[in-house]
């Protein structure tokens, strides 16, 4: 296992501000994953991070509301085949329930998306309560499930507004590269505005790292620059880039099924895990606890340049301490509070306004 201990953090002004308000035990069981810059891995995470929360046995409904469609093939559902998706549930009047189908992965069920859904974005505008049709259309089907995961499209337009309106908590993936901060300001603000007139329980569940290369130097100062920004909100667990992860798909499989040894798999039941802890809910299926998803676990990674790093297992996890334990709560307002004094107090320039 290859544990790095969190640096010794400079913690941010507006972090220290708001301890007072990480008391309070985080309630959500829906969750947006969402990132308006593409390709960060959101739709990997839902799909893998779903697999891993059915597979730590709860029921999990997985809504694709990304007219890519990825999260839909991620989990071997041909987007040619559709009948209904969640463009049918969200304008075109049918039951959500229509749409829900099943996955290869035991208690995992999806509402999938194909490229129909983009019209949806367009059909939209001109709807009453359009900000709420997600929200209105999960409501029937909600109680069936423990946990419910919204793949969000890269953009912060009326289908991510929609997934921010319906869930109570979002799960904002960060890819370790150069601009991994450039855009966070602009969705903390988008979140906070959600909260501020859509949906007021809104909060951030936790920021993953994702595509983690611990042999560069260049992810491990993003790492820390991110955590430095978002201090505990990050999830000690960090997703390694892996071939296995990006391999899956192509498979129609996930990366627990189709290499469930693999540091990829490893590391989304050790997010599974610490995000159960952080909401206080319990692992119904013990296989694969967090301890187990830390452990040497390179199986059938091996051999892969990415993979097969000096580091040799993963999930890398940084700050140990955090994962597992009572679990941050940081509201969007904090967030919103937070990236505003980290704006103004530290100068930095996200670029994104
Ligand atoms: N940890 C990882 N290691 C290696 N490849 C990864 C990893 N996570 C994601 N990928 C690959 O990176 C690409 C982008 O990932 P993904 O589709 O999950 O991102 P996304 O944020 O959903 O993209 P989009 O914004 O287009 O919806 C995909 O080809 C995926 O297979
Ligand atoms: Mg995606």
């Amino acid at each position: 296992m290859r544990v790095r201990t969190r640096q010794p953090q400079q913690a941010s002004p507006w972090i220290t501000h708001f301890d007072a308000e990480r008391k309070s035990q985080l309630t959500a069981r829906t969750f947006a994953i969402v990132n308006q810059k593409g390709g960060v891995g959101k739709s990997t995470t839902a799909v893998n991070l779903g697999a891993a929360l059915a597979a730590l046995g709860h029921s999990v409904l997985l809504v694709d509301m990304d007219p890519q469609g990825n999260a839909t093939s991620g989990v071997g559902i041909s987007k040619s085949s559709l009948a209904l998706t969640t463009y049918h549930a969200l304008v075109g009047g049918e039951p959500m329930e229509r749409a829900i189908r099943p996955t290869g992965t035991e208690r995992l069920e999806i509402v999938p998306s194909d490229l129909r859904l983009a019209g949806a974005e367009v059909e939209l505008v001109s709807q009453i309560a359009r900000e709420t049709k997600l929200r209105a259309a999960l409501r029937p089907v909600e109680g069936r499930y423990d946990l419910i995961l919204v793949d969000c499209p890269p953009s912060l337009g009326l289908l991510t507004i929609n997934a921010l309106t319906a869930v109570q908590a979002c799960v904002i993936p960060v890819q370790c590269e150069f601009y991994a901060l450039e855009g966070l300001t602009q969705l903390m603000d988008t979140i906070a505005l959600v909260r501020r007139h859509l949906n007021p329980v809104l909060s951030v569940a936790g920021v993953v790292l994702t595509m983690v290369d611990p042999r560069t130097k260049l992810s491990d100062q993003v790492a820390d620059e991110v955590r430095r920004h978002f201090a505990d909100l990050v999830f000690a667990t960090e997703v390694p880039r892996s071939v296995r992860l990006a391999e899956a798909p192509s498979y129609g499989m996930t990366a627990l099924s189709y290499a469930p040894s693999s540091r990829g798999a490893a590391a989304y039941r050790g997010l599974a895990s610490e995000l159960l802890a952080r909401i206080g809910m319990p692992v119904v299926d013990g296989r694969h606890n967090h301890a187990e998803a830390t452990r040497a676990d390179v199986g059938d990674d091996r051999g892969h340049s990415a993979d097969s790093d000096v580091a040799g297992d993963a999930p890398v996890e940084r700050g140990a301490d955090s994962a597992g334990g009572s679990g941050p709560v940081v509201d969007s307002c904090r967030a919103e509070l937070s990236v505003r004094a980290s704006r103004g107090q530290e100068g930095r320039g996200d670029g994104d306004g």
